[in-house]
This record gives structure tokens, sequence and C-alpha cells, in this order.
């Protein structure tokens, strides 16, 4: 078998297609930099250069080529521009700008400054993305090629050695290998629990039929790394899933993806299709006889779905709903068959396992946490977005170096990891290695690496109620502990940050929280309690101040303000009252107005209408 050969010539092939293209300019794609404009960039790049859109190109004799990548992480910078040749990195480009970087850069050599990344700290421009401090201390592997590579032409994605690995495997026809060295490399399921992927393969069942399933529902609040791999680097999936299917002995797959990610789901289908158009995917890869067809479903949008029986249901055409466990899927799963699950950032990383090494792996992370895990960092710090790091990398170098700190020079406070499923840490945790065990010792968890960074200005216990909130609903229902206990402790916490609350709630909150931990059928019950249970840990004084001495210490909380109008300052024009939904402010025209309490439901409304100052939060 010459399957490597074979691979490496379609890659050299690539490569002289791509390299005869004129200078590449990179243009973010995804959903972000899309929001932000992006399309309208692009078209006016390729009015003004190659008007190919890259997929066919024939543009030698233009100036430049038009290249549609995925996301860089740095969403609120979009829409991004990256240059490679000329070495430059534009932010915020709009369609207006387009014709500046062609005249004045692309073909005049010389830079438009104004639309540099603008250092805050320095106040300088910097020229290229790894001198911005966001990407400056991130290792990007498994985003390696989310940016730098047309997510919708498998030439681009062999020309930097894609599918090398499958042709690797295949060549050595070695499944229990394959599986070998994943495990070897440590690498443990970003999905969230974090189980041993090599394992979880070497426990897959013998059978006549088997499957494997991609996890794309990515239903954590805040968490969007999955959609930028499927979105920035489909192939790498399908590699990934064919190299599974391949140690595993599944002949079949499904990528299970929430129809909220539509673009994700349209670059995947373009992806299986010209890979089935390449024989990578389908029957007899590289003439090997190894057969794997691989389907996309599209889920209907439940945070319970991304439960792996639930998932299951789901593609068999059931209500999502999860089931005990044993068996687990490896013995009987899809359609009662074996099947393995896994994350779309673990499928991600095995490429680069199986044609890197598990030691390259292992070189990154921590001994028991190996390889580096993306965060979607938001909230309040300078700098959001998607980022890479090695496992074992602290929350300090996250939130202050990448992050660049919390916004307006506020003080930190907080951080929710891990989405609903995780906790929130406090400052004392700020040089907490972040790696699976060390986090769950602390009482959070990597989950799907949502990072939601809160300041001084945040309540802690509303941040509770939120997740609950969302777990609450997104519970489905099947078992009591989840679907009566979510209800209640979300009632509890309702009453206390509306002010109701006396210290036995707090008591039965915490009682509850436990059992509801304890007795519930599946992860989501399991974990909804812990972004309780840590805030409660770290933030009891929070609750107490709440419950015991009627106030919100971040100022938050409804319940504990008095809005009032000051005499001196109102000029009785009526606004307040005119805004005013439930008819809370009475006063004649020119005469001071007043707040009846007892109706003020304290929206806002009336502060805001005033063009006085004359209306104060007390
Ligand atoms: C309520 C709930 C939601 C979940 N959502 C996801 C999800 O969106 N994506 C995901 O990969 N895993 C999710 N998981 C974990 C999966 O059930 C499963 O463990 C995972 O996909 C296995 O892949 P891994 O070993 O590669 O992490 C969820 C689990 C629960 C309990």
């Amino acid at each position: 078998m010459a399957v490597m050969t074979d691979i490496k010539k379609e890659a050299q092939k690539a490569k002289e297609k791509i390299n005869a293209m004129p200078t590449r300019v990179l243009i973010c794609a995804g959903t972000g930099c899309v929001a932000n404009g992006s399309k309208n960039v692009i078209k006016k790049f390729q009015e003004l250069g190659c008007e190919c859109a890259d997929r066919e190109c024939n543009c030698s004799s233009n100036t430049f080529s038009t290249v549609i990548t995925g996301c860089h992480g740095f969403c609120e910078q979009g829409v991004l521009v990256v240059i490679p040749s000329l070495d430059v990195t534009y932010v915020k480009v709009k369609v207006e700008d387009v014709e500046e970087i062609v005249e004045s850069h692309i073909k005049g050599g010389k830079p438009v400054e104004r639309l540099l990344y603008t250092d805050p700290k320095t106040n300088e421009h910097v020229f290229k993305n790894e001198n911005i401090n966001f990407y400056a201390k991130q290792t990007r592997t498994s985003l390696a090629n989310c940016g730098e590579i047309n997510p919708e032409s498998v030439d681009e994605y062999l020309a930097v050695g894609g599918y090398e690995a499958l042709a690797k495997v295949l060549e050595e026809n070695n499944p229990q290998n394959v599986i070998k060295t994943v495990a070897d490399s440590g690498l443990r399921g970003r999905g969230g629990g974090g189980f041993s992927t090599g394992r979880k393969w070497g426990l897959m069942a013998a059978g006549d039929k088997k499957y494997v399933i991609c996890n794309g529902d990515e239903g954590d609040p805040g968490a969007f790394m999955d959609r930028s791999i499927m979105e920035g680097d489909p192939h790498k999936l399908v590699e990934g899933m064919a190299i599974a299917a391949f140690a595993t002995g599944a002949d079949e797959g499904y990528i299970y993806v929430r129809a909220e990610y539509p673009l994700a789901i349209a670059r995947l289908r373009t992806a299986i299709q010209e890979a089935e158009e390449r024989n990578l995917l389908g029957k007899n890869i590289m003439g090997t006889g190894f057969s794997f067809d691989l389907h996309i479903k599209e889920g209907a949008g439940a945070f319970v779905c991304g439960e792996e029986t639930a998932l299951i249901a789901s593609i068999e055409g059931e209500r999502g709903m999860p089931r005990p466990k044993p068996p687990f899927p490896a013995v009987k799963g899809l359609f009662g068959k074996p099947t393995i699950i896994n994350n779309v950032e673990t499928l991600a990383n095995v490429p680069l396992i199986i044609k890197k090494g598990a030691g390259w792996f292992k070189s990154f992370g921590t001994s028991t946490s190996a390889g580096t895990k993306t965060f979607a960092l938001t909230g309040e710090v300078n700098n959001t977005g998607l980022i890479e790091v090695p496992m074992g990398t602290t929350l300090r170098e996250i939130i202050f170096d990448i992050g660049g700190g919390i916004r307006n020079n506020k003080k930190f406070k907080a951080v929710q990891i891990g989405g609903p499923s995780g906790g929130c840490l406090t400052e004392e945790h700020l040089d907490l290695p972040l790696d699976y065990d060390s986090l769950i010792r602390a009482g959070a968890m990597v989950g799907s690496g949502g990072l939601v960074v809160m300041n001084e200005d945040t309540c802690i216990v509303e941040v509770a109620r939120f997740f609950m909130n969302f777990t609450q609903n997104e519970s489905c229902g099947k078992c009591v502990p989840c679907r009566e206990g979510t209800k209640n402790m979300l009632r509890l916490l309702e009453k206390i940050v509306g002010g109701q609350a006396v210290m036995e709630d707090l008591a039965l909150l915490e009682e509850l929280a436990l059992a509801v931990k304890d007795g519930s059928l599946c992860g989501l019950g399991k974990t909804a309690p812990n972004p309780v249970l840590s805030t409660l840990k770290y933030f009891r004084h929070e609750y107490e101040a709440h419950i015991l001495e009627k106030r919100c210490p971040a100022g938050v909380c409804k319940a504990f303000k008095t809005i009032i109008i000051e005499e001196d300052l109102c000029k009785g024009c009526t606004k307040c009252a005119r805004v005013c939904p439930v008819n809370a402010i009475e006063g004649k025209v020119k005469e001071v107005h007043k707040i009846k309490q007892e109706a003020c439901i304290k929206c806002g409304s009336c502060l805001a209408a005033c063009p006085f100052k004359a209306i104060k939060e007390v």
C-alpha cells in the first residue's frame, strides 16, 4: 500500500496550487466576524482582486487573492484581516477600509496604521498576531489551522499535512496501536468529563456493526470552541473521526451539531462531500479496504441532548432524554450497537497525536492533564475571545496576560469556569493551575471550557440564580431529583435575591443541592448544583448579607434598592411619569414628582428618562 506516498503527492499538488496564488489575504469568516460584517468585507476584497473565492482559484494575474478562513479567536476585534506575506494583522476592518488596504499596503507597500491593533497599555500599534498580547501566551495546536486556512477547501487542509495521520494509520493497519498511542498521549475527553480517550476506545465491545459519534452539541452558555473548530477546520474533525472509526472498528459515524450552528453545518457538509470526492471518506478509503460513512445530525438545541445517552436517543428519532448507565454506549449505544462518543476538540487532537506522537502531546500540560485546552474567555476582561493554552496554565495568566486584565480598571472578583456544570473561583485561586484534577479539588471543573470573568460589581448570588435558571429550564424532567430539586433550588435563590429569605432557606438550599447532586440520573442534574455549592463555599457571606442584612454587597439586586426623586432637582417635566410602566410616579406639571414605593418595580425607566438627573437609586 502506498497510502502515505499518495497523500503526500496530493499535498504537494495542493501546495503548488496554493503557492501559485498571489499575496493571500486571509479574512475571518467565523460567526463572530460574519456578525461584524465580514461577508461584505470579503466581497469588497474579491471585487478589487480575485473573484474566485479560492476554491478553483486561477488568479495568478491578480495582485492578491481573497481567502476566507475560520475564527482567529479575537472576535471582539473583528473583522480580522491577516496578510501573512506582509506580516500584518488588521483589526476592526470595515468595507470602507478595504480599498485603502489594497492601494496603500498591498499595492503601495505602505501599511494602514490606523487599522492595526493598538496595545492598550503602551498605546503602540502592533503589526503581527504573535506580538498581540492576546495571542502571545497561547499555544494553538487544535486551533492552529483556524484563521490560517480556507475551511471550504480540502486542498488547503492537505497542503498543511491534513489526512497524513489517517494515511499513516491505514498504512500501518494496526488499530490496537492507534488506541495505544492515543492512550499513551494522556488525551482526556474535552467534552467535560475528562475520561481517557484511549481507554474509552479500548472499551468498545465487539460487534458486527459499530458507530462513532462526534458530540458537537455545545450547549454550555458562553462556550464556542467546538463551533470554531467545526467552522474553521472541519476536515481535521472528519480526519479525527475516521481515525477513531478505524481504531475501534466502526464503519459509520454521525456528527451531532445543534441547528443554531448553521455555518458549522454548512462547512461540515462541504468537508464531507470533498473528502468523499477524494476517497478520504466513504467506501474503500484510499484503496485500503477500510470504509467509513459520515452523516450530520442536526439537533434542536436542548442542553440535555449533549449528554451522550440523550444524544443517542435524539439521533434515533426519540425524545432526547438520558438513560441510566451501564450499559455504556461503548457496549450498547446507537441503535443498540457499540458506539464511541467523543467531543469535537477531543477528536480534533487525534490527527495531531498520530502525526506528532504521544510524547509530543504529553510535552504540553501537566502530568495528569496532557495537551492544551481551548477556553472561551468572556466577561469583564479587556480581551475576550477564544484561546488555547497548555493545561496547567494559571487563571492569572489567562485573565491578566491573555485577557489583558479587568475592564475599566475594576477589581477582579470571581471567575465562573466550566459553564453551568462548573463553579465559581475566587482571587485565592488565581495561581491555581487549570487542569482536570486541581479544578475538581477546588470545587469547579474544566467542563467545556467556558470562562466568565466577573468584577466587583457582580452579585455572586445572582450568578448562581442565573445558572440555576438555565439548568432548571433545560432539565428534561425524567428524574425527580433534577426536575423538582432544581425547581426548588431556583425558588430559594429567587427568594434570596428578592430579599424575602430567612436563614432556614439557606440551609435548605444547601441540603437540596447535595441531594440533587447525589440523586440525579444524568450529569445535568448531578452538576447543576455546582455553581450554588461553590459560591456557598467561597461567598457564603454574600448570601448571608442578602438574608440577614437585607443588602446586596455588589449593589445589584433590585429588591434592596429604592428609587427616589430629589426634590430640588425635579422640574416637574413629567417625562418620568410618562415612561413608568406601572404608573408609580405621581405629580403635576411643573411640580415636584414622587415615587409610590409600594408600586415601583425598580425597572429604571425613569432614571433613564429624567433629563435633570433628579432620579437616583439609593
Ligand atoms: C447535560 C450534559 C450536556 C453535555 N453537553 C456536551 C456537549 O455539548 N458536548 C460534548 O462534547 N459533551 C457534552 N457532554 C458530555 C457528553 O455526555 C460526553 O461525556 C462527551 O461528549 C464525551 O466525549 P469526550 O470523552 O471526548 O469528552 C454533556 C454532558 C451532560 C451531562
